[in-house]
């Protein structure tokens, strides 16, 4: 159990385990490339895992603890890190085994806004550019597809789960690329969300590409998208326009890949710039908003988050990943926000 403080470290019990995109009651493969009927219709399963009110979770006494049939990360997902100052939860474990939890306590929804960054599927043996290098693309085992029906069932799965955690009024953000976002929108419409706007993350810098016979893949989309058709989702217009020097702001976001300094605890092979993530937490939030990442990789959301004074729960499959999460933002929450602002009370 995490130490009863303002701020804790990442526990030692959190030891890497192996990575595993799985979830418990998983649905037929769906039939002739379609979504089943019964992933459209069926509710998000309810939870076997209880969260407690000191952000922990405890198996149900019917569940037994964890898959001892394979290599996972703990299950029920384990509370690592917390820094209650600043409204901070980092999770080692499974977010579809979370996010059932957290519906379970909070029926009516819990989050402001939700930024994702779910596996791309693209680490299947294609060649890309790094450092002038021509090396595999293999970014882990998270990032394997498992083929276009089955990658689109987790879709549904995480993003259902997603839309019952999300408050009536919040919103949701999903980065991807062409392997991931046709389906991430699809599912997204079965499931009546409203989606608000796609993005392109345009970088300028992309690796070159080595054969010469693509455009340089150059964009990534991040979908904007509302609970539903009733939400009325925040939208910060005037720190937007004013944010592109007075004008409306487009969709095309020109922003560059990670500087250096953001990888200076360890690196991610999918990190996402922290000022991407701070655009959108400034679009569609408000200050002491709370926030949830699903998929925090090396924690850049919870690092926006804690700079923008933004709370943060996020949960990672992959114990070095929460660990650096954690580390990073222990840093952000020791530089002062403000020169002369006062500590965080205690
Ligand atoms: C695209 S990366 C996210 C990178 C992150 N935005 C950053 O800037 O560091 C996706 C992450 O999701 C994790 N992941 C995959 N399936 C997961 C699951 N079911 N539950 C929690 N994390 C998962 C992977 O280990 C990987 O680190």
């Amino acid at each position: 159990m995490a130490k009863k403080s303002d701020s804790s470290h990442v526990s030692p019990n959190a030891t890497r385990r192996g990575a595993h995109t799985s979830y418990r009651k998983k649905a037929p493969p769906p039939q002739n490339g379609h979504a089943s009927s019964d992933l459209r219709s069926a509710p998000a399963s309810s939870s076997a895992f209880i969260l407690r009110e000191d952000g922990t979770i405890e198996a149900d006494e019917d569940t037994q603890a964890g898959d001892q049939t394979r290599p996972t990360a703990p299950s029920p997902p384990h509370l690592v890190y917390r820094n209650e100052a600043r409204g901070i939860w980092l999770y080692h474990g499974n977010s579809l085994e979370l996010l059932d939890a957290i519906a379970n306590k909070y029926p009516d929804g819990r989050f402001e806004m939700i930024f994702a960054d779910p596996p791309y599927f693209l680490s299947n043996g294609g060649i890309t550019c790094h450092a002038g290098r021509m090396v595999k693309v293999d970014k882990g085992d998270w990032d394997k597809s498992r083929g276009p029906e089955l990658n689109h069932e987790f879709n549904m799965e995480w993003l259902r789960r997603c839309q019952r955690v999300l408050k009536p009024n919040g919103s949701i953000w999903v980065s991807g690329t062409h392997h991931v976002i046709f389906s991430i929108g699809y599912a997204m419409q079965q499931l009546s969300f409203k989606i608000l706007n796609d993005i392109a993350w345009e970088k300028p810098n992309p690796p070159p590409n080595l054969s010469c016979r693509y455009f340089t893949h150059s964009t990534e989309t991040i979908l904007w998208a509302a609970k539903n058709e009733k939400s009325r989702h925040t939208f910060n217009y005037q720190i937007m326009r004013e944010a592109n020097g007075g004008k409306q702001m487009k969709t095309v976001w020109e922003m560059a890949a990670p500087r250096n300094g953001e990888k200076a605890f360890g690196k991610h092979p999918t990190q996402k710039p922290v000022a991407l993530v701070e655009r959108c937490l400034l679009a569609s939030t408000n200050e002491g908003d709370l926030v949830l990442d699903p998929f925090l990789g090396n924690g850049t959301t919870v690092v926006a988050c804690a700079s923008l004074s933004r709370r943060c729960v996020g949960v990672e499959l992959e114990s070095n990943y929460v660990e650096i999460a954690a580390k990073r933002v222990e840093a952000v929450s020791r530089e002062p926000s403000d020169l002369f602002a006062l500590p965080a009370p205690r």
